[in-house]
């Protein structure tokens, strides 16, 4: 028995057949097409390629997908970042490319990730758990009691659009001061990118990185500034770490988590995010001297963690 996991990324389409266990025995990895339609085919052709390989006990299709799954767990009713998916129901669109020969389950992106950490990564043997996806935007996935909280419409654990800043920077989905605004790789390059316009004398390395036009900094050079010790590169993690921080204690006055697992790319800084986040959960949570402190540590299962949960979601 195997499932065909598919995640969808801003960049890459990754694929997977995926055995009983979510252990990964196969796997594809595509560019993301612009439009919707060709995301769908490319999913269609993925699965019947791996029947053509020998996969014919494929159960489902787990699709994990950055936007709101509704409580169906088939139709995306809207996706900050991606235009088309307003009230679309991919499972169908997929499911019609293949004759509707196996069930198509979708779940947001981070609540895969989440998952994918609870049951294989670092959220093992944790009660109440929130992952935090620090990516392009910002994913959460909570699980309580050891079941993963979907909310009432399928939206729990949107914890990225958390209202963080009366009046703040316009977040993708057109309200303002989310938090993805202040901690995610976009933030982080966002903190660095101002730094470097305000402090051109302090951006020697920067400004290095990217070339001398700061237009071109992304994340990756961020993080490799700051692993050198760059105080820039620094202060830009120290800025998305003291958010991540606040963050987490929001989330904490509403759920008291055991544990925050960080994943995304930028938590391959380790603990030059990690600390500041700590700190500042520490200084903005409640009663913080006479209370229980969630354990914050790093995603373990890597890029892997999305495709693993929704594997597995898609048989439960
Ligand atoms: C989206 C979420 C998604 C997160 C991580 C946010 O902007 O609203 O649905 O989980 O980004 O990709
Ligand atoms: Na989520
Ligand atoms: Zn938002």
């Amino acid at each position: 028995m195997t499932t065909l996991a598919i995640d969808i990324g801003g960049t890459k389409i990754a694929a997977a057949v995926c055995d009983e266990n979510d252990s990964i025995i196969q796997r594809w990895r595509i560019p993301t097409p612009m439009d919707a339609d060709a995301i769908n085919q490319n999913i269609a052709t993925m699965y019947k390629e791996a029947v053509a390989s020998g996969h014919t006990d494929i159960q489902a299709i787990g699709i994990s997908a950055a936007g709101n799954v509704g409580a169906d767990r088939k139709t995306l009713t809207f996706a900050a970042n991606i235009p088309a998916w307003i009230n679309y129901d991919l499972s169908e669109h997929v499911g019609a490319l293949i004759d509707h020969a196996v069930p198509v389950i979708v779940e947001n992106d981070a609540n895969c990730a989440g998952w994918g950490e609870y049951v294989h990564g670092a959220g093992q043997g944790s009660r109440n758990m929130v992952a935090l996806t620090v990516g392009t935007g910002l994913g959460g996935a909570i699980v309580i009691d050891g079941k993963l909280y979907r909310g009432s419409f399928g939206m729990a654990a949107e914890l990225g659009h958390l209202p963080m800043v009366p009046d703040g920077d316009t977040c993708g989905c057109g309200l303002r001061g989310c938090a993805e605004r202040y901690t995610s790789g976009s933030a982080l390059e966002h903190f660095a990118k101002s730094a470097v316009r305000r402090r051109p004398q302090d951006a020697k390395r920067l400004l290095e990185l990217c070339g001398g036009d700061v237009n071109k900094l992304e994340g990756p050079m961020v993080s490799q500034a700051a692993q050198e010790g760059d105080a820039l590169g620094l202060y830009a993690f120290g800025k998305i770490g003291e958010w991540l921080g606040r963050t987490m204690a929001a989330v904490s006055a509403v759920l008291d988590p055991d544990l925050f697992v960080i994943g995304g790319g930028v938590v391959a800084v380790g603990d030059i995010l990690l600390e500041p986040a700590r700190y500042n959960y520490a200084r903005f949570l409640e009663g913080s001297a006479y209370r229980g402190h969630a354990k914050i540590v790093a995603a373990t299962a890597g890029q892997d963690a999305g495709l693993i949960g929704a594997a597995n979601l898609a048989l439960r």
